[in-house]
């Protein structure tokens, strides 16, 4: 099954989203191609330390069989629900993300995520995100404006995408239109934007697959704070992955992706009709060399 192709009786199951999530992934990246000049050298510390890591815990904690076994059907199980994405992006992603941006001056950024889809549709700079006709949540008008290091203003586009007040997203849960909450804004040629969408709810992670199974067994929650996605581009500059959350969350503290910043919060204003006005603006740093 690709992607698109629910059906009206499907339900929001971890194994339809995390099967959406793996296809998705294979779709858009060629993973290896990226290292193939990796020296052996590398590949040999990395598997070693990682090995080591895991050799320590199970002499350390005196790990049995039994426990040994479980762990084994457990991995075997994410990747038979396609869970592969979501607990990487989830327990994994936020450390590779912290090293991959700590050189930049610009906007803090955070985690892709495993719901990323290139080439939604392309709605202007003063725009509207695609939506259903009474699609639930409150109305946020967001202005915003992307600029250089030193200041000068962007031309470039903002990705947005983000769960909707059932805390679902397009693509990965049934019966919602194909690119539901999902729009690429083209900036004006002062870098400045305005966008119109809704404000999502908090978004609990699958809990029915292999991913729910450890977090029940460990005693932990799957809750992420209520979130927007943005990717930010401009020529000559490096793309900035970011997710802006909203003040008093209760998943801001404790979120189960690690994925909050304090920089990466909102203030948004109620207005008299209802609404709310977010202003957030975005720094990015050149590409080196
Ligand atoms: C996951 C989902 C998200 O919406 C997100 O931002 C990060 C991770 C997940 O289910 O893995
Ligand atoms: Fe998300």
């Amino acid at each position: 099954m690709t992607t698109t192709e629910t059906t009206a009786t499907e339900v929001a199951t971890a194994a339809a989203s995390g099967a959406s999530a793996t296809d998705r992934f294979h779709t858009d990246k060629s993973p290896f191609e990226a290292v193939k000049n990796t020296p052996t050298e590398r590949v040999d510390l990395l598997a070693r330390e990682v090995l080591s890591a895991v050799h320590d815990t199970i002499r350390r904690h005196r790990v049995t069989y039994d426990e040994y076994n479980a762990l084994k059907a457990w991995l075997i199980n994410v990747g038979a629900d396609g869970e592969w994405p979501l607990f990487l992006d989830v327990w994994v992603e936020h450390v590779v993300e912290d090293v991959a941006t700590d050189h930049r001056q610009g906007n803090k950024g955070t985690i892709e995520g495993p719901y990323y889809v290139p080439g939604s549709p392309e709605c202007g700079a003063h725009g509207t995100i695609p939506m259903r006709d009474h699609e639930d949540g409150t109305r946020l008008v967001w202005e915003g404006r992307i600029t250089s290091t030193d200041g000068t203003a962007l031309p470039g586009t903002v990705e947005l995408w983000h769960a909707d007040a059932d805390g679902l997203y397009s693509q990965f849960a049934p019966n919602l239109p194909e690119w539901n909450l999902r729009g690429t804004f083209t900036t004006d040629p002062d870098g400045a934007f305005e966008i119109t969408t809704v404000r999502p709810a908090p978004y609990q992670i699958p809990t029915d697959g292999s991913c729910g199974k450890l977090i029940a067994a460990a005693g932990w929650h799957a809750w992420r704070p209520a979130h927007l996605h943005v990717k930010v581009s401009a020529p000559g500059h490096e793309q900035l992955t970011a997710q802006l959350y909203f003040p008093g969350d209760p998943h801001n503290d404790d979120d189960i992706a690690d994925a909050v910043k304090p920089e990466l919060v909102l203030d948004p204003q109620s207005m008299p009709d209802g609404s709310q006005k977010i202003v957030y603006d975005f720094v990015l740093d050149p590409e080196k060399g």
